[in-house]
């Protein structure tokens, strides 16, 4: 059972993480596998009350019971099992069963970010309900809803909307600072981490990697800024995150830690299902979360105009996408594209075996 648990978690580490963060650590004793976050991984601004890393340990989890899958090994999941532990997110418990393997395993180690500029392909009906079917696969469906928007004119109003949020982060001092400190300049440095945002797979031009380092300095972005460019980022993104078949959100009836796991199982399935149907795919999320910190009433980081800022274009998501009482736990755009030209590492896993 040792080493089929190692495969299993060698293959679920391929999860997607706020900013490559991979927020986990795993103990293991006989057949159950403990799963902790590590709280301090990602951005604590943007990652609120955990709920950004609680979505990536949702694609963890839908891993681990996809591989599990491979080994005839169904995996039972019990989700924040002990109150006096916050950081245990999981308990799995590994049965032996004769189910056939998940059809989406193949492409558990080929998923991956892609932020290049999609093609203006639209996707079929079929493409279309076959990642619908895959949330109903979780049997969460009063717990999570699956939305796309094709429509070339409300795709460009939620680009615009989605981008909003980097305009703010590129003027607001800490968001800055956060966002910075994650990115890893050198492929020889990354290789070396296997964690954190590698400046290879934002996927810009040489233009834009020379601005993009020049703004890493605050005072440097402060003048940037004064001549344009959070602006012209945010509109240059706008059009970015309008390009593609589509733009989809995830949502959830409430924000509960919970409800977060739920929306990452789902959003693993999908983007698997992408991957196996050729589709490129990019969580689009910051406004969701910078919105989030507002109404959980943290929004001590953002000024007035800022909270204006990030709750009118969180409502025109939330309009465009028909959410009513739900809300929003990630957005992003799916679509034909390019392939990347770098992909993001991924750590071995931390396994304490326990007896
Ligand atoms: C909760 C969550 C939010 C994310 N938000 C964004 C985002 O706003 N913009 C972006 O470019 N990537 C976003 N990502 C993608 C991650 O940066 C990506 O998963 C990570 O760098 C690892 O790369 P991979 O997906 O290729 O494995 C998000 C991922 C998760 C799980």
């Amino acid at each position: 059972m040792k080493e089929t648990i190692e495969k299993i978690l060698t293959l679920a580490i391929n999860a997607p993480s706020g900013d490559n963060s991979q927020p986990w650590r795993f103990e293991v004793k006989d057949n159950i596998i403990f799963v902790f976050n590590l709280p301090k991984s990602d951005n604590p601004i943007l990652n609120i009350n955990q709920r950004g890393s609680y979505i990536g340990h949702g694609g963890l989890l839908e891993n681990i019971s996809i591989a599990a899958t491979k080994f005839q090994l169904q995996a039972q999941l019990e989700l924040f099992p002990d109150e006096r532990q916050k950081d245990l997110v999981a308990k799995v418990v590994l049965c032996d069963s004769h189910v056939e393997t998940d059809a989406l395993f193949p492409y558990l180690s080929q998923r991956h970010t892609n932020r290049r500029k999609y093609k203006n392909i639209k996707m079929t009906l079929e493409q279309t309900n076959a990642l619908k079917q895959e949330i109903i696969k979780i049997g969460q469906e009063n717990k999570v809803r699956l939305i796309f928007i094709d429509d070339d004119e409300k795709k460009k109003l939620i680009g615009r909307a989605m981008s909003s949020i980097e305009e703010i982060i590129l003027q607001h001092k800490d968001l800055h600072a956060l966002l910075f400190k994650d990115i890893i300049w050198s492929k020889k440095v990354f290789a070396k981490l296997k964690k954190g945002f590698y400046i290879g797979t934002m996927e810009f031009n040489l233009m834009q990697k020379f601005v993009f380092f020049l703004a890493s300095n605050w005072q440097r972005a402060i003048w940037l800024n004064k001549l344009g460019l959070a602006k012209m980022v945010a509109k240059e993104d706008a059009k970015l995150y309008s390009s593609g078949a589509a733009v989809g959100a995830i949502i959830i009836p409430e924000d509960t830690q919970e409800n977060f796991i739920f929306a990452g199982r789902a959003m693993e399935r999908v983007w698997l299902k992408a991957t196996a149907l050729g589709l490129a795919f990019h969580p689009v999320s910051a406004l969701c979360f910078a919105r989030l910190r507002i109404v959980a009433g943290s929004g001590d980081v953002f000024d007035n105009a800022q909270t204006d800022k990030i709750l009118s274009n969180y409502q025109v998501l939330h309009d465009l996408f028909n959410v009513g009482n739900n809300l929003i736990a990630m957005s992003f755009r799916i679509g034909f594209a390019p392939p990347v030209r770098a992909k993001a590492l991924k750590s071995q896993p931390d396994v304490k075996f326990i007896n």
